[in-house]
């Protein structure tokens, strides 16, 4: 996948509509631990399909266990509690949800089977704090070595060694739940009966397999985000583990205990994720709700009780089983104190929604923000003060005042997705401002981490203005290299591109397989509304045909050339060219873009090369496609064409008085672009 550095978002005005959430990243990664342990296959349906996912599969692959890909779902091949390598090294990237359960598992797995494990991850995994865990794992017996700084990973996890399960288990639960997650989901592994095939060094059970016995778990401090232990516990007892409970204080893993797959089973959409959704129908859906997918009052995701804090903020929520539906009630928002202990994750979309209410925000109880992919606390903090907000931090609280008085800003990202995701939400500051902003978000792609498409998923359901939507027009002469360099500054901004060319090409293709007089201008306009056109992933399609193939012919080429001389064949594909405008921008190439188009364009390129340059370019493409032609010939159908182009009365080709001349014959590709690249950001305001 191709990363941008950077996604500008414009000002975004309204939102409507569906959007059907990606699996949650607490369950899918929970699921696949419990069914690699489980004896059997599991197949599971709607896992989220994200960079913390793919290094959990990466590592139960690597384990031994099967992994593969049944159409949709994902089909585990239980280990059955055995180790099937006795050595590995993971790498776990920034995945708290794969780093501490599978420390834990392995752990006790090297224990009483003996083995060699390695787990690490990326630098900030290495500064996520993981001591509470590992001195738990140490009072019961593992054997674990610090690779780094003591408390924090890499680790290594070594066995066998004797464990000490008769005396309860204990763990601090105040910095973070995946600690107590992670022994909850690996103690069941020796809560049943004696492994019957002892490693060497574990003296055998005698007198056959022994029963287990009663694993007890003893919570040190309070407990925090209390949510994500009752996931844990909800999925264990679908795998067959019923845990006994005494409050949030202990809970005890049964005698017997064994990890048995359900066979299938289905993720629920990500809470967390959904937030992003709720915050932008409290703030934007005015006409019509966001209606979210996925995740309901049936969530087994404390996160789902977002939807209340929202509605305290003054969204008007309703919900089904899995689904919520949410549109703006109180306008401005209302500023509310929240105790946020129980919604961790989602929480950071409400310190956003402050920006638009009538007072300040104050969250409280988030001191886990401080360890998580960023110290979240200090990163949301520093992010909001660049738009202009007031913001008041504490070691655990977070402040924040309205904002009425926007500023550009280009936000940091963190590596951490959520910080992306919440600062969408700062786009909508045209609702609360005559003066609105665009919004940059730098690193965009660090919502792969749970919600690859997010951006995409927003864009459909926002509304922008038109004149908000930039434009970037880059007009020149046939074989000037425009498409490839439209195409390039389009991959490197997110934008789209239109290739104004291939609608004329498909006109002139299409009236001329009607036999139309192309020379009759009214008879060829008549036929565009008629054509059944879609273009998709770079491809051009006539009712059912692909012909993108055909487009690119020279011949098709002067066709185009000249239908595209008669101002009723412009004006019939004018409003077609307009609807290419969508967020987040657009990148168009053609003849008259900057001109009669686009004439607003923030920035306008002319783009040319000598006579030479092209047909030399244009042979070189063809010859590589197999054609057979001369560059004698090419030069002469170029400059016809160009003539023909220069010289029509409907939009002739020439440059609009405010663009950028750029002459690249002596130019590559690379150049070009950076120095497209150089005057767009000129023109950006961050
Ligand atoms: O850019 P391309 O070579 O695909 O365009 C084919 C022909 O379509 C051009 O030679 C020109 O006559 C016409 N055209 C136009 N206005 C545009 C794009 C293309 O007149 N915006």
């Amino acid at each position: 996948m191709f990363k941008i550095p950077f996604l500008d978002l414009p000002p975004l005005r309204s939102a409507a509509g569906t959007v059907r959430l990606p699996g949650s990243k607490s369950i899918s990664n929970r699921v696949l631990l419990l069914a690699a342990l489980s004896e059997g296959q599991t197949v599971v349906r709607d896992l989220l399909a994200s960079d913390d996912t793919a290094v959990m599969l990466e590592s139960l692959r690597t384990l031994g266990c099967g992994v593969w890909r049944d159409g949709d779902a994902v089909v585990i091949d239980g280990l059955g509690s055995r180790l099937r390598a006795k050595q590995a090294k993971l790498f776990l990237g920034n995945a708290g949800t794969a780093m501490r359960p599978l420390t834990a598992a392995l752990a006790v797995l090297a224990a009483t089977q003996g083995g060699e494990f390695e787990v690490s991850g990326v630098p900030r995994m290495h500064e996520r704090p993981i001591g509470d865990l590992v001195d738990a794992l140490r009072g019961l017996g593992c054997a674990i070595d610090d690779l780094g700084n003591p408390g924090y990973p890499p680790l290594r996890l070594r066995g066998p060694s004797a464990l000490a399960l008769d005396a309860p288990v204990r763990v601090r639960g105040d910095v973070s739940s995946q600690f107590l997650t992670a022994l909850l989901l690996a103690l069941p592994l020796v809560a049943g009966f004696e492994a019957p095939n002892p490693p060497e060094g574990v003296p055998p059970a005698r007198g056959g397999p022994a029963p287990g016995r009663d694993i007890r778990i003893e919570v040190i401090g309070e407990l925090i985000s209390k949510p994500y232990i009752e996931i844990t516990l909800a999925l264990l007892a679908r795998f067959g583990i019923a845990v006994k409970r005494e409050g949030w204080s202990a809970f005890v893993i049964p005698a017997g205990s064994r990890y048995v797959s359900p066979g299938e089973v289905f993720v629920e959409g990500d809470a967390s994720s959904a937030s992003y959704f709720v915050g932008l129908g409290a703030i934007a859906a005015v006409d019509a709700p966001i209606r979210i997918e996925g995740v309901g009052s049936e969530s087994l995701q404390g996160d789902v009780r977002f939807a209340e804090a929202a509605a305290a903020m003054g969204a008007v929520v309703q919900t089904g089983p899995n689904w919520l539906e949410v549109r703006r009630g109180a306008w401005p928002l209302k500023g509310i104190t929240l105790d946020c202990n129980h919604i961790p994750d989602a929480a950071m979309t409400l310190t956003v929604m402050a920006l638009y209410a009538d007072g300040p925000t104050t969250l409280t109880n988030i001191a886990s923000w401080r360890v998580k992919e960023t110290d979240r606390i200090a990163a949301m903090a520093t992010e909001l003060r660049k738009l202009g907000a007031s913001v008041d931090e504490g070691p655990d609280w977070i402040r924040v005042q309205p904002l009425r008085d926007w500023r550009a800003a280009s936000i940091h990202t963190y590596d951490d997705h959520r910080v992306a995701m919440c600062f969408s939400l700062a786009a909508f500051n045209g609702l609360v401002t005559d003066a609105a902003v665009p919004v940059r978000i730098q690193e965009p792609h660090c919502v792969a981490k749970t919600f690859p498409d997010y951006f995409e998923t927003l864009f459909g359901v926002v509304t922008a203005r038109a004149e908000d939507i930039p434009v970037i027009t880059i007009d020149g002469p046939t074989a000037s290299g425009k498409g490839t360099l439209a195409d390039e500054v389009g991959k490197a901004l997110g934008f789209g591109v239109l290739d104004s060319g291939a609608l004329y090409r498909v006109t002139g293709l299409a009236a001329r397989r009607a036999g139309l007089d192309l020379d009759d201008g009214p008879a060829v306009a008549a036929l565009v509304p008629t054509l059944e056109l879609r273009f998709s992933g770079g491809q051009v399609f006539l009712g059912p045909e692909d012909v993108s193939a055909r487009l690119r012919a020279e011949a098709t080429g002067l066709l185009a050339s000249q239908v595209a001389v008669h101002p009723e064949v412009r004006q019939a594909l004018h409003q077609l060219q307009l609807d290419f405008r969508r967020l987040p921008g657009l990148v168009a190439d053609g003849r008259d873009m900057g001109t009669a188009i686009f004439p607003d364009a923030a920035l306008k390129v002319f783009l040319t090369a000598s006579a030479a340059t092209r047909a030399e370019r244009r042979y070189k493409q063809l010859i590589s496609k197999g054609n057979s032609t001369t560059i004698e010939g090419l030069r002469e159908d170029l400059e016809a064409r160009d003539e023909r182009d220069k010289n029509r009365s409907a939009s002739p080709l020439a440059p609009a008085q405010d663009a950028q001349l750029l002459d690249n014959s002596a130019l590559s590709i690379e150049a070009s672009v950076e120095q497209v690249l150089n005057w767009w950001q000129k023109r950006r305001p961050f």
